[in-house]
């Protein structure tokens, strides 16, 4: 990996010390070439040119190619949606739940794994059970096997969370739950870019990612995946045109789009999704393994020097199965706001709050260096010793 090349592309990364690739990762320049160029296109030749409406279109199913290749998946069961949020509401609204279903979900979910659900059980009185995470791989797999019961319809977790940057067994959880005829779908917002995944392998029956973090791929744009054999069996509660293949106006029997297209409908910014299959051709090029290699290694680095300053709780995994390049920690006397303030207006660095704000998490990405990774630790150093005196 060639980091001045990396840190060349990606100009964001001379503004300031960047920890935060958890909350928006900071794009390389090709994201923003691909959105301009379809913007051009259509400015110069007009949005509804024939010869432009194919290429824009071309250049849609490509990205959609692009994003399954990433995910291990067809293109027939990927749909370009918005955020995360969109994808978690496609499952919550789309299946045919029951009273008494239970839903499980776990005690750091972000409230994009939370709201769709608590909204559900407002119209079905659906039961939510939540389970603790630990960071102890072997205890994880026993608390879900505890939760699940032959009421169990759906798991809903995230891949990695938010929070510690926990990266769920997901191939063991899918087993598990299948075996008890539950169905699992993650919140991918945290695990994809990070490390190689391939959807088929761990068999998950539902993946809503977006594109603005581990991505970097700029803002306002996902993609949900659904199983091949799932997708008719989700039925689609949101639509408008482009959802339908063929429609009878008067009868309105109507036919959906193949696959996973039947989720999108009305107008879209299609250009934003030429920058994120931009930003999925620069990642997969980097190698996600080789990604996943780098920050695993900087990130572990990270934790230990983090653990070994006085009055520094370290609360992300150190099992490498269970790590990725989320580091959270907490200072002694110290909220995670104030925390992060402090690093933001001392030493321009970009991080933010965790755990409900007791925590601090810096995010360590690929494009991350050893002078960045110096900065934060010799600034956490200093606000601890300064909290402790
Ligand atoms: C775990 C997790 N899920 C969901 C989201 C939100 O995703 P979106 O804004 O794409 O819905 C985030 C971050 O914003 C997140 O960290």
């Amino acid at each position: 990996m060639n980091l001045d090349q990396i840190r060349q592309d990606i100009p964001g990364l001379d503004a300031n010390v960047y920890f935060n690739t958890g909350g928006t990762g900071p794009s390389p320049a090709q994201v923003k070439g691909a959105i301009d160029s379809a913007y051009a296109l259509m400015e110069e030749q007009g949005a509804e040119a024939p010869p432009v409406k194919q290429e824009i279109a071309a250049r849609s199913e490509a990205a959609r190619e692009s994003i399954a290749a990433l995910l291990g998946a067809k293109p027939d069961e990927v749909a370009l949606l918005r955020s995360v949020s969109e994808g978690m509401n496609v499952v919550a609204l789309g299946l045919d739940w029951q009273a008494g279903d239970e839903i499980i979900l776990t005690d750091q979910e972000h409230p994009t794994g939370l709201l769709p659900w608590f909204n559900l059980r407002q119209r079905v009185p659906v039961e939510l059970k939540f389970v603790p995470l630990t960071n102890d791989a072997d205890e994880l797999l026993e608390r879900f096997a505890a939760a699940l019961t032959p009421k169990t319809k759906l798991l809903s977790l995230s891949h990695v969370t938010a929070e510690n940057g926990l990266r769920l067994p997901a191939r063991e959880i899918v087993e598990l739950a299948h075996r008890h005829g539950a169905q699992v779908l993650f919140d991918g917002a945290q695990s994809v870019g990070q490390f190689p995944l391939d959807l088929h392998e761990i068999n998950a029956d539902y993946y809503a990612m977006t594109g603005h973090k581990w991505l970097c791929g700029g803002m306002g744009v996902g993609a949900f995946y659904v199983r091949e054999d799932l997708i008719d069996a989700l039925a689609v509660s949101w639509t408008g045109s482009g959802a339908v293949s063929e429609l009878d106006r008067v009868s309105g029997d109507l036919t959906w789009q193949p696959g996973a297209r039947r989720y999108e409908f009305g107008n879209r910014a299609w250009p934003i999704y030429h920058g994120l299959g931009a930003a999925v051709d620069y990642i997969q090029t980097l190698g996600t393994d080789q990604i996943e290699a780098r920050a695993g290694e900087l990130a572990d680095g990270l934790k230990r020097d983090l653990a070994a300053i006085p009055g520094v709780t370290v609360i992300s995994p150190m099992d490498p199965a269970l790590s990725t390049g989320i580091v959270s920690f907490t200072i002694d006397g110290m909220t995670g706001p104030e925390v992060a303030a402090a690093l933001w207006e001392r030493w321009q660095i970009i991080c933010r709050a965790a755990m409900q704000g007791t925590a601090t998490r810096l995010s360590v990405a690929f494009f991350t260096n050893n002078a960045e990774l110096t900065t934060a630790r010799d600034a956490v150093a200093t606000l601890a010793k300064e909290a402790a005196a």
